[in-house]
C-alpha cells in the first residue's frame, strides 16, 4: 500500500505481544506514530522501544481494557503526545477453554468483560480523538476464526468473538457517514503467547486453569484443523493488513484452512432460508 495513505497515529491494544506487536510493526513501517497499550506495561514498553529504535515515535501505557477510566486516560495521553488517532486496533482477547456447562460464572464474566466490553471501552474512549483527527481513519476489531467456525470447549471465547463481530459490523454502519472505516479481523491459530498471556491476565480469584491438554485435543478434533496449515506467525497474519484496511474491507481474513468449513456452515444457513420459503 502506498506509504502516503497512512499518516498520524495508530493506537493498538494488546500491543505487548503477538498480533498486536506485529500490527504495531506494520503501522510504524509506514511512518505512523504508535500508542502501544497492554495490561503488561513492560511488554507495551518493549514494543514502543522497538519502534523508537527503528527511528519512529511511540508511547507505551499499561492499560486493562476492561477498565474504561484507564482507557480514557490513555486517550488523553495519546492526544497529548500525537494530537490525534487515525487507526484504532481493539485487539485484546483472552482465552478460557471449557465446556459451556462447566465454565464458571466468573470465567464467563472475565472473558466477556475483556473481549466484549474491552472492545466497547476502547472504541468509546478513543472515538472523540478520532473525530478530531484529519486524514484517513480506520477502526479494526479483532474477532477470530472461531466466530466463523465454532469448536468444542471454546464456548465463552466463541460467544465473545461473535459479539466482537457484531460490534464491528454495527460500528461500520454507524460511522460510515463520518468517514471512519471499520473492519473486523478473523485471525486463525497463531504462534503467539495467547494461552500464556491469558493465564497471566486471568483474575486471581478464578479457580481451575485457562486450558488443559484434553481441552486442546477435543477442540482440535472438533474443528477439523491441520495445525501445519492452520497456524501461522503473527507477522504472516498481518502481511495483508495495510492493504485491507486502506481498502476499508468489511472483513479481513488472515490465514488458515477453514474456508470449506465456513462455506458448509453458510450453506446450512442458506438452506434454512430455503426451507422457510418452500
Ligand atoms: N493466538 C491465536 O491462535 C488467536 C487466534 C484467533 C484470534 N486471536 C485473537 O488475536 C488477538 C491477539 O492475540 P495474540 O494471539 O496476539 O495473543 P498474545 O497473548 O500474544 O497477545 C495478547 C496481549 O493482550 C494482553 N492482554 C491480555 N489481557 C488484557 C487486558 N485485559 N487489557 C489489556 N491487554 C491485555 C496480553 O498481555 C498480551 O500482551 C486476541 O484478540 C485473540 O483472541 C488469537
Amino acid at each position: 500500500m502506498a506509504q502516503e495513505f497512512w499518516s498520524g497515529a495508530a493506537v493498538v491494544t494488546g500491543a505487548g505481544s503477538g498480533l498486536g506487536a506485529a500490527m504495531v510493526e506494520r503501522f510504524a513501517s509506514v511512518g505512523m506514530a504508535i500508542a502501544a497499550l497492554d495490561i503488561d506495561a513492560d511488554r507495551a514498553q518493549e514494543t514502543a522501544d522497538m519502534v523508537i529504535a527503528g527511528g519512529g515515535s511511540a508511547i507505551a501505557m499499561g492499560v486493562d481494557v476492561a477498565d474504561r477510566a484507564a482507557l480514557d486516560r490513555a486517550a488523553q495521553a495519546a492526544d497529548e503526545a500525537f494530537g490525534g488517532c487515525n487507526v484504532l486496533c481493539a485487539n485484546v482477547g483472552v482465552q478460557n477453554f471449557g465446556l459451556v456447562e462447566k465454565l464458571s460464572e466468573g470465567e464467563w464474566r472475565w472473558v466477556l468483560d475483556v473481549n466484549v466490553l474491552g472492545v466497547v471501552n476502547t472504541v468509546t474512549a478513543f472515538l472523540p480523538l478520532m473525530r478530531q483527527s484529519g486524514g484517513e481513519r480506520r477502526i479494526l476489531v479483532t474477532a477470530s476464526s472461531g466466530a466463523l467456525v465454532p469448536g468444542a470447549r471454546l464456548g465463552a471465547y466463541t460467544a465473545s468473538k461473535y459479539a466482537v463481530m457484531g460490534i464491528g459490523e454495527t460500528l461500520r454502519i454507524e460511522l460510515a457517514d463520518e468517514g471512519i472505516g471499520v473492519s473486523t479481523l478473523f485471525p486463525a491459530g497463531m504462534s503467539s503467547r495467547h494461552i500464556e498471556s491469558s493465564a497471566l491476565a486471568r483474575p486471581g480469584g478464578l479457580s481451575g486453569a485457562v486450558v488443559t491438554q484434553e481441552d486442546i485435543d477435543v477442540m482440535m478434533s472438533s474443528r477439523n484443523m491441520d495445525v501445519a496449515t492452520h497456524v501461522a506467525t503473527p507477522e504472516h497474519a498481518t502481511r495483508n493488513l495495510l492493504e485491507e484496511l486502506a481498502a476499508n474491507r468489511r472483513f479481513i481474513i488472515t490465514h488458515g484452512d477453514y474456508r470449506d468449513d465456513m462455506v458448509e456452515r453458510l450453506d446450512d444457513l442458506v438452506a434454512a432460508f430455503d426451507r422457510a420459503q418452500s
